[in-house]
C-alpha cells in the first residue's frame, strides 16, 4: 500500500531528523517517555490511569448535569502541536456525556466568504448555550500559530489578533461563560514519533495532514509562536493551562481534573477528583 506523503515522514526521520532525537526514537521500547526532561520515566502504569479515568467520568457526568440545571456554558479550548494529542484527550472527555450538549467544535481552514468576516466571527456562532460544554479542537489561536508559521496569514493580521484576543475572552467570561484553554505540549521526538506510527498505521493516516510533513521542518517556528502566544493571550481572565502531554495518560487525566477543579457543580467528589500534578500540569512557565 502506498503511503501518503510518498514516506515523507520516514524519510524526515531518516535524512533530516537531528541525532538527538532519531536515536532517541531508535533505541525506545513501545511505551518509553523520550522526551529528555519529563518529569517521569514511565508511562502512568493502565489499572492506575484507567481508575482514575473513571472516577472522572462520573465527575463529568454530574457536571454536565449540573450544567444542564443551572444553564451553565463551558468553553474548552484545545492547543497544541500537530500529534500532541487533542482528538484523544477531547475523546476521553466526551466518553460517557450526552454527546447532545457536549459538542466538539474542528472547523476547517476559512472558506473564501470567512476569510472576508472579522476573524473571530466563525468562532462565535459554536459557542455554548445555556447547558452546553463545547470542546473547541483547534480555536481562534489558530492564527497565532499555524497561520503565521505557515503564512496563511500577514503580519499585520495577526498582530491585529493580538490586540483583540484579551478583549474577545474577557467579553466571554464577562458574559458568564466558563472558558478554559489548555495547551498540551509534546516533545520533538514523540512527535516524530506519533507522525510516524500514524503514517504507518492505515487506520490513523487520515490524521496526517501536509501542514504535519511540512511542519517537521519548521519546530522552531512553532516555538517562537507558541512562546509569543502564551506572552501575549495568558491573562488572569483567560490563563492557559499547560498540560505536557508526553504520556498521553497522565495528560488526559490532569486536562480533565483541571477543568472540573474549577468548576462548582452539584454533588462534587473533591476526593474522587483528585488533584492536578504540578510537574504535568501548570501555566505557561512548565512550557519549553
Ligand atoms: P489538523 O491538525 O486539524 O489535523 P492540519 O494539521 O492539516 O489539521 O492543519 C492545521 C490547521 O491549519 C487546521 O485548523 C487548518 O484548518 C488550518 N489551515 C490549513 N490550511 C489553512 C489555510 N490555507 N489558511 C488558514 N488555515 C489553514
Ligand atoms: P496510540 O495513539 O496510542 O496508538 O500511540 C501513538 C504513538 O504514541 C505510538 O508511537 C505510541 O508508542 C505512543 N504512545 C501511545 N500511548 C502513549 C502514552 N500513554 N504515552 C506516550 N506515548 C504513547
Ligand atoms: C491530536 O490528536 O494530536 C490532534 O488533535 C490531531 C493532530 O493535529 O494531528
Amino acid at each position: 500500500m502506498d503511503l501518503p506523503f510518498d514516506g515523507a515522514i520516514s524519510a524526515f526521520f531518516n535524512d533530516t531528523a537531528p541525532d538527538d532525537v532519531r536515536n532517541a526514537i531508535k533505541r525506545a521500547e513501545k511505551g518509553d517517555i523520550i522526551t529528555p526532561d519529563y518529569p517521569y520515566s514511565d508511562r502512568m502504569p493502565r489499572k492506575a490511569y484507567e481508575k482514575d479515568l473513571a472516577a472522572l467520568q462520573i465527575e463529568l457526568v454530574k457536571m454536565q448535569t449540573w450544567a444542564k440545571e443551572s444553564g451553565a456554558r463551558v468553553a474548552i479550548v484545545f492547543e497544541g502541536r500537530d500529534a500532541a494529542g487533542k482528538g484523544g484527550t477531547i475523546k476521553r472527555f466526551r466518553e460517557n456525556l450526552n454527546p447532545r450538549g457536549a459538542r466538539v467544535v474542528a472547523l476547517s481552514k476559512p472558506t473564501e466568504t470567512e476569510a472576508t468576516q472579522w476573524y473571530f466571527q466563525r468562532y462565535v456562532d459554536h459557542l455554548p448555550s445555556a447547558g452546553e460544554i463545547t470542546f473547541f479542537d483547534r480555536s481562534w489561536y489558530n492564527r497565532a500559530v499555524v497561520e503565521h508559521v505557515f503564512g496563511f496569514c500577514t503580519p499585520e493580521q495577526r498582530m491585529h489578533f493580538f490586540t483583540q484576543v484579551p478583549d474577545f475572552e474577557k467579553m466571554l467570561v464577562d458574559d458568564g461563560i466558563k472558558l478554559f484553554k489548555i495547551w498540551l505540549n509534546v516533545g520533538r521526538g514523540e512527535q516524530l514519533r506519533r507522525f510516524l506510527s500514524r503514517e504507518s498505521d492505515p487506520l490513523k493516516q487520515w490524521k496526517l495532514s501536509w501542514i504535519d510533513v511540512e511542519g517537521l521542518k519548521r519546530w522552531d517556528a512553532y516555538s517562537d509562536a507558541i512562546r509569543e502566544t502564551f506572552a501575549k493571550s495568558h491573562s488572569d481572565h483567560a490563563p492557559w493551562t499547560v498540560i505536557r502531554s508526553d504520556d498521553k495518560r497522565r495528560a488526559r487525566i490532569n486536562a480533565i481534573r483541571s477543568v472540573l477543579t474549577q468548576l462548582d457543580y452539584a454533588r462534587k467528589d473533591v476526593k474522587a477528583l483528585g488533584k492536578t500534578d504540578p510537574k504535568v500540569c501548570g501555566g505557561p512557565d512548565i512550557w519549553d
